[in-house]
């Protein structure tokens, strides 16, 4: 969703602004915009609707000169469309304030009638323009910078990173935060701040992550944080490594494709953090709490949610314990019918999802023990849970998530047995077992991508469809949950999954002639039921290509097309099968000529409700 970085400092701040929004791109967006500040104060802003390379060519075009001191942004459209005016940065009329803002100002409407009768005029549709409008009003009101931003936290509801420029401080930049992520750097030429860490050049960063109702104050010598009482905060840096490969798609065609080549390695990394000397390593839990542990419940949106499914899975069959998956975005608002000795797993690519990250919070605040299995080191989520849970599958900038997913739903795999075996349901040997049979799942995933061509060519096949239906049963339904999110999402065809056995019970009214029905069947004890299914779809005119690690003889007069998966050990045979799929959506989108790292409406973090 939206990015924001500032730079003041002594290089040219355009220069660090476009880096930094360059590398906010993979967020989504679809207008951008910059605000110099000389040091007189005077402020320029130049801003565009569009791709970022409009508004650098706009920006080198134009008359705004370079300055030492900046803010930066990447808007992904909330209130109002995706124009030049509703982009960010928004100032003052007299442009003696310029901010640009993460978040959503819920009291937006009431605050621009107040000063609406207080004469200040509004050109967008933005809440943003109402927070740029307040800030002045309390400036003018207050004098002092900190007096007026500390005002404005408390008069505004929502949440929000936001970076200020101001007309009367010059080489200064102001930040506030509530629930939307803000970062600050100080390297040696400068100080850098962003809603993101990627934003910051470099491979080594300490960082420092601002807090809720923190104010900052960024001068050329470093930043200086204060609460709202404008007591100083004395606070701690973190250092961030980002991983050697993660900057460039090292010659794959795009950063997807990249991302599903290294799942491997990914597999490979995370059984050397998680299994060490014999043990599952990492995963701190006390022993009598997980002994008189009842319920899971994990939290998640999208692909993390469909992660979810195929863990609830492996926990209630390795530890006999019940779990409950929830979407995030409706078990915020739900009752939670949940007890004290509960543990919930809150699972997230990026640590920032809103409404993760406020389901996170509520469990909180009622006491529960929470676990959090997140990728992005530092992210919200990863700082606020008990128990963080790295899924180490280094940065992942395409949209549509692979290998954090697998990942995710590998490390509920290592969590599932560290419980198993404090409820003695699982023994040495059985645990040594096990993690064998993970690490030969690193090979059956590289056999599948040994088998790129074919996946591409059932999808140059079938790329024309106006829908797909993805039908499975037990873990295989799970996989075809995932496999439609990535088809939906990259190519743009209209897809369902099913149930496969649910079929009947209405949607298969939709199957027509030339329907396209993907199949996925892994698991022998429910092969006869749904290849009924699938014989059903086919005497309706449906067209059936089969994902299946069983014989492909099983399938014949059923299957137009067939996809051998490798075999593993069926617990983690989902993660097998969804590689071949998710190359398969891919494909579907490549031949489709959509922006498959890039979909359209669609943000890679998803921080707002
Ligand atoms: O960062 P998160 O894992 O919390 O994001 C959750 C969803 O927004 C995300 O999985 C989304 O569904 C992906 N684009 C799917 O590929």
């Amino acid at each position: 969703m939206c990015g924001i970085v500032g730079y003041l400092g002594s290089e040219l701040a355009s220069k660090k602004l476009f880096y930094g929004l360059q590398k906010l791109e993979y967020r989504g967006y679809d207008s951008a915009g910059i605000a110099l500040q000389d040091d007189c104060g005077k402020i320029d802003v130049v801003r565009s609707s569009g791709r970022l390379n409009v508004l650098e060519k706009k920006f080198l075009e134009g008359k705004t000169k370079d300055q030492f001191c900046g803010i930066g942004h990447t808007r992904w459209a909330t209130h109002g469309k995706a124009n030049e005016t509703n982009a960010h940065p928004h100032f003052s009329d007299d442009k003696s304030v310029a901010i640009v803002h993460n978040g959503i100002i819920e009291n937006y409407k009431e605050l621009k009638d107040k000063l609406t009768k207080k004469g200040y005029r509004f050109y967008s549709d933005t809440d943003t323009e109402v927070l740029a409008k307040l800030i002045h009003y309390y400036l003018c009101k207050y004098k002092k910078p900190l007096d007026a931003l500390a005002r404005v936290c408390l008069r505004v509801v929502g949440s929000y990173a936001v970076c200020i420029l101001l007309e009367c401080a010059p080489n200064e930049i102001y930040c506030i935060k509530k629930d939307s992520p803000l970062v600050v750097c100080k390297k040696q030429d400068g100080v850098v701040v962003a809603s993101d860490v990627n934003a910051i050049e470099g491979k080594e960063k300490d960082v420092c992550y601002i807090e809720n109702s923190e104010m900052v104050k960024i001068t050329k010598d470093g930043y200086y944080c204060y609460t709202i009482d404008q007591e100083p905060i004395k606070k701690q840096t973190k250092r961030i490594v980002a991983l050697p490969s993660d900057a460039d798609k090292c010659g794959y065609a795009h950063f997807m494709l990249k991302e599903i080549n290294e799942q491997p390695m990914v597999i490979k990394r995370l059984i050397r953090h998680y299994y060490q000397k014999g043990k599952i390593a990492h995963i701190n839990l006390d022993e009598r709490t997980i002994q008189k542990l009842k319920h899971i419940h994990i939290v998640a949106c999208g692909s993390a949610y469909n992660a979810g499914l195929v863990g609830a899975r492996v926990i209630e069959d390795l530890c006999k314990t019940k779990v409950s998956v929830h979407l995030a975005s409706e078990w915020r608002y739900q009752t939670k019918v949940v007890s004290k000795g509960d543990l919930m797993v809150f699972v997230s690519q990026s640590g920032e999802t809103a409404d993760t990250l406020f389901c996170l919070k509520q469990a909180k605040q009622s006491g529960q023990k929470t676990a959090a299995i997140v990728n992005v080191f530092g992210s919200s989520i990863s700082r606020e849970c008990d128990l963080f849970l790295p899924t180490l599958a280094g940065t992942e900038v395409a949209v549509a998530t692979t290998k954090a997913y697998l990942a995710q739903t590998l490390v509920f795999h290592f969590l599932a047995l560290k419980i198993a075996k404090i409820k003695g349901f699982v023994s040495n040997s059985k645990l040594k077992s096990y993690i064998l049979k993970i690490c030969k799942l690193s090979a059956s995933i590289k056999k599948c991508l040994s088998c790129t061509n074919k996946i591409q060519q059932i999808a140059q096949q079938n790329y024309t469809a106006n829908s797909i239906f993805f039908l499975g049963r037990k873990a295989d339904y799970d996989v075809c949950c995932e496999a439609n999110l990535k088809c939906k999402e990259i190519s743009y065809i209209h897809s369902e999954a099913y149930a496969a056995g649910e079929l009947k019970h209405g949607s298969i009214s939709l199957v027509e002639n030339g329907s396209l029905v993907v199949g996925v069947v892994t698991d022998q004890a429910v092969f006869e039921k749904t290849i009924s299914n699938l014989v059903e779809v086919k005497s309706r005119g449906a067209k059936v290509v089969v994902f299946s690690s069983l014989s492909k003889k099983m399938f014949v007069g059923v299957a137009d097309e067939f996809f051998a998966i490798p075999k593993t050990f069926l617990p983690l045979q989902p993660m097998a099968s969804i590689v071949p799929l998710q190359l398969f959506a891919y494909f579907v989108a490549l031949a489709r000529g959509c922006n498959i790292d890039k979909p359209r409406n669609l943000a890679k973090s998803v921080t707002v409700e």
